[in-house]
């Protein structure tokens, strides 16, 4: 039967171009790189904020909303008696066309009706503080067209948690400023706030609204406000309650005329002694300066063609070309586009992650770190730095951190016991990247307290001894709270509803709960550790870490092994989780992942015995699940897991983070084909056209979990674009797959393919150097046998860096 379809890739415009506007779930991309930051769906829903979701959320959203994606930047379009909206939404009024392309942090959407056309471009130019979004109407009849445009934004009082809680305040405090084409909302400005935002258009006005009841009508809704479906603006000013920004403009279109307006939603920040023009009227030179940045179709062309440019320079980076154009696309477009976009929000701010709960997490900035290093290293240096600076003199740090403040994050606090592990991984994967060691020399605070300060090296020595200095019984390391996995809460014991299991740590006294997933984690970290010493000439230092390798890998394979694969953990009483014996979550995926990638036990045939067994239990149509069999009660020594019904998160779902872990333990082990197979279910182009509707979210990036094999409905994804998938699935590609490796001295080749892989090209550009590098696999899953780099002959596998461009052929 063929597939209902919603929407195809457009590869070479990077884009994805969605023709239905009633898509499954909303299918949003981000704009903005750096400050500015917006959400898009395909219908224009979604919100704006400066830096942090929640403390400078700049519009209005509700998650949670009936129907869902209610609320976002709207323009409206009285044509006659016919009210209608360029994204379908909210009026839903039925178009002749509609269109919306999602691109590299920008989106156009585009509707016709009734011989109008309007096309409006939303993006956040390079470095400005504003969502740009122009709108060209155009008269494709034969008649001249008068038009009735309203423009809609919904004002949040700034902290998004408290907009939807304090009403008994927030209903007293809304102010604006009106001053030509522009308003200007200054709620909080008369206190302790030193910003305000606007939105502006650069076209005179006929009328306005600034208060959402004045314009909506009390019982009425987006989709018929009042105002609008009268064509009478109100010229409402808003005093308290719920303000809003809505221009009004009277248009007149001769047949074929099409005109452009170009929409500012601005966010400004004054000195303290700079906030008053007058008394209560705000300082609007900044607002100013920056629409005259940005106030004709010629400026916002070129800050338009500068974005355009940014993004052709950034993905040049790294590109591939196969015979196998859905690998392509998404090596070349999507899955690094992803890996910007988690690394600016870690968790924080999608349609899952409501942008109030959750920061930049410890764990997951490091991780999506490696997803984006080679793009701006500057920017991860810095990352580096903030994440560090939130750990504690004993190694053990804040879990999250907001990115405000950059200040760790109390209301969840520490004890995940892999958190300190992920900074190697960061700054191993940015020193490999750029060369650049003096960031270890970098003197970073313990929990932000300045006089605190050590070197970046020594923070990472303290991670080591974090993990070294808490071990079990069985010289395991101690879970903490939790590890990677957040719902492995060991040492919560927990009947009350009202608990949190991330904070809840009833019983660590006596405890004997120990991860093998951080055994893994820790082998391959340290690993990475030992080299950087050896690398920095400290010796002892690389043979004290090498024998705490050594003993952890003896402890694993005494203690870790149950006969078909490696166990997930011990709880608190010292039980077996993940074995044979047990139930129920017989086998976890993390530690077979973890465990194979640090080759734990390889010469016993422990490695490839576990990999088996992930395909043998973990394995089905859609991905490896987390755990097999999937828990069917809770268990209230485990925590959050057995929560979850069966097949869902954590619970056995597909918790695609995790997949690419097995994935690089078959590369490391040479396992081509079975590789390839596991990526290949995952990879968002090659599931795009089975999965339309049966897995709903976005096609173009992956989501954090696909329904498992257990679950009521498999297949289903959720948690769409915030996921450490997607900076896995790029290092399991660019460095495993097809074999591009940084190093300390220059590029290491070693690609792990299918044996029915072709030739292909990379090009690389790497520190001042790049390289056109092609490979000739041969048929061969693994193993580099020459490389020819600009005509000569090298020995061994490392390309040595040196500046200029480079030819480099290699044979399988
Ligand atoms: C989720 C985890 C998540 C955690 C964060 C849990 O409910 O299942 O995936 O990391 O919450 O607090
Ligand atoms: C999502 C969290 O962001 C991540 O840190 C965690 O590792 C996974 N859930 C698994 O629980």
């Amino acid at each position: 039967m063929e597939q209902k379809r919603y929407g195809h890739f457009d590869d070479l415009h990077r884009e994805y171009v969605i023709t239905d506007p009633q898509t499954p779930w909303p299918w949003i991309n981000y704009l903005g790189n750096e400050d500015f930051f917006s959400l898009i769906s395909n219908t224009a829903g979604g919100y704006s904020f400066y830096k942090d979701a929640k403390f400078r959320r700049i519009t209005r959203y509700r998650y949670n909303n009936v129907p869902m994606d209610n609320g976002g930047r709207y323009f409206y379009l009285k044509d006659g008696d016919t009210v209608w909206n360029p994204g379908w939404k909210p009026c839903k009024t039925p178009l002749d066309f509609y269109e919306c392309r999602h691109g590299m942090s920008y989106t156009r959407i585009t509707g016709r009706k009734n011989g109008v056309e309007a096309s409006v471009l939303f993006f956040v130019p390079l470095k400005k503080w504003a969502e740009v979004q122009k709108l060209t109407l155009t008269n494709q009849s034969n008649e001249v067209k008068h038009l009735k445009l309203f423009s809609f934004e919904e004002w949040c009082l700034w902290n998004a948690a408290t907009d939807m809680e304090n009403f008994q305040r927030n209903f007293s405090t809304g102010e604006v400023e009106i001053e030509d084409s522009t308003i200007y909302h200054k709620t909080e400005y008369r206190e302790r706030r030193n910003h305000y935002a606007f939105y502006h258009v650069n076209t005179p006005i006929q009328g306005f609204d600034t208060d959402r009841e004045s314009f909506i009508g009390l019982y009425n809704e987006f989709a018929d406000p009042q105002a609008v479906m009268e064509g009478k603006p109100r010229n409402s000013h808003a005093h308290g309650w719920s303000p809003i920004a809505s221009h009004y403009i009277e248009v007149t279109l001769q047949p074929g005329e099409s005109k452009d307006f170009v929409f500012l939603l601005g966010y400004v920040e004054n000195e303290q002694d700079q906030k008053f023009a007058a008394p209560q009227v705000i300082n609007k030179e900044k607002a100013h300066a920056l629409i005259a940045e940005l106030n004709t179709t010629e400026k916002v062309d070129k800050a338009f063609a500068e974005l355009c440019d940014y993004w052709d320079k950034l993905l040049n980076i790294y590109q591939v070309k196969t015979a196998n154009d859905k690998l392509d696309r998404m090596v070349n477009i999507w899955n690094q586009y992803q890996c910007m976009v988690t690394f600016n929000f870690s968790r924080s701010a999608s349609f899952f992650e409501s942008g109030i709960g959750r920061g930049m997490g410890f764990r997951d900035s490091n991780q999506d770190l490696v997803g984006f290093v080679h793009q701006i290293p500057s920017r991860a240096r810095q990352r580096i730095i903030d994440i560090a600076s939130t750990q504690f003199p004993d190694g053990g740090c804040y879990h999250q951190y907001q990115p405000l403040t950059k200040r760790g994050n109390n209301d969840i606090g520490g004890g995940f016991n892999d958190d300190p592990c992920w900074l190697i991984f960061g700054t191993v994967a940015y020193i490999k990247e750029t060369g650049d060691f003096s960031i270890l020399d970098e003197m970073v605070p313990f929990d932000n307290q300045p006089g605190s300060e050590v070197t970046l090296f020594e923070h990472l020595k303290i991670s080591m001894d974090h993990v070294i200095n808490n071990l079990g019984p069985h010289m395991l390391p101690l879970i903490g709270r939790a590890d990677w996995n957040d719902c492995l809460n060991l040492n919560c014991f927990s009947w009350d509803p009202n608990e949190s299991f991330q904070t809840t740590e009833n019983v660590s006294e006596g405890t004997k709960a120990e991860s093998l997933m951080i055994a893994g984690l820790f082998v391959v970290t340290a690993k990475d550790y030992v080299a950087l010493c050896q690398k920095m000439g400290k010796a002892a230092e690389a043979e004290r870490m090498q024998k705490a390798i050594d003993a952890m890998i003896e402890a694993v394979k005494k203690h870790g092994w149950d006969g078909e694969w490696y166990l997930r953990a011990y709880d608190f009483y010292g039980r077996k989780i993940g074995s044979n014996e047990c139930d129920e979550g017989k086998i976890f995926i993390e530690s077979q992942g973890w465990c194979t990638m640090a080759e734990i036990g390889a010469d016993d045939g422990m490695v490839a015995k576990s990999l088996d067994s992930c395909k043998k239990y973990l394995e089905c149509e859609h991905g490896m699940v987390l755990n097999n069999p999937a828990f069917t009660k809770y268990i209230y020594e485990y925590g959050e897991i057995s929560s979850y019904p069966e097949g869902y998160k954590e619970n056995a779902g597909i918790f695609c983070h995790n997949n690419p872990w097995v994935i690089i333990g078959e590369c490391i082990a040479g396992r081509g084909n079975d590789a390839w197979s596991h990526y290949a279910k995952i990879l968002p182009s090659y599931v795009e056209e089975k999965y339309q509707t049966l897995h709903k979210v976005e096609p173009y990036v992956n989501c954090q979990m696909v329904a498992g094999k257990d679950a009521f409905r498999p297949g289903e994804g959720k948690n769409s674009w915030l996921t450490g998938t997607a900076a896995w699935m790029w290092y399991t590609v660019s460095e495993f797959i097809l074999g591009i490796k940084p190093d300390y001295d220059g590029i290491r080749i070693d690609p792990c393919l299918p044996e029915t892989a072709g030739d292909y090209t990379v090009s690389r550009k790497f520190r001042e150097a790049d390289y056109d590098i092609t490979i000739h696999p041969n048929g061969s899953q693994k193993g580099v046998k020459q490389i020819v780099l600009d005509g000569q002959a090298i020995d061994g596998t490392v390309i040595p860096y040196s500046k200029g461009h480079h030819v480099v052929e290699v044979t399988m």
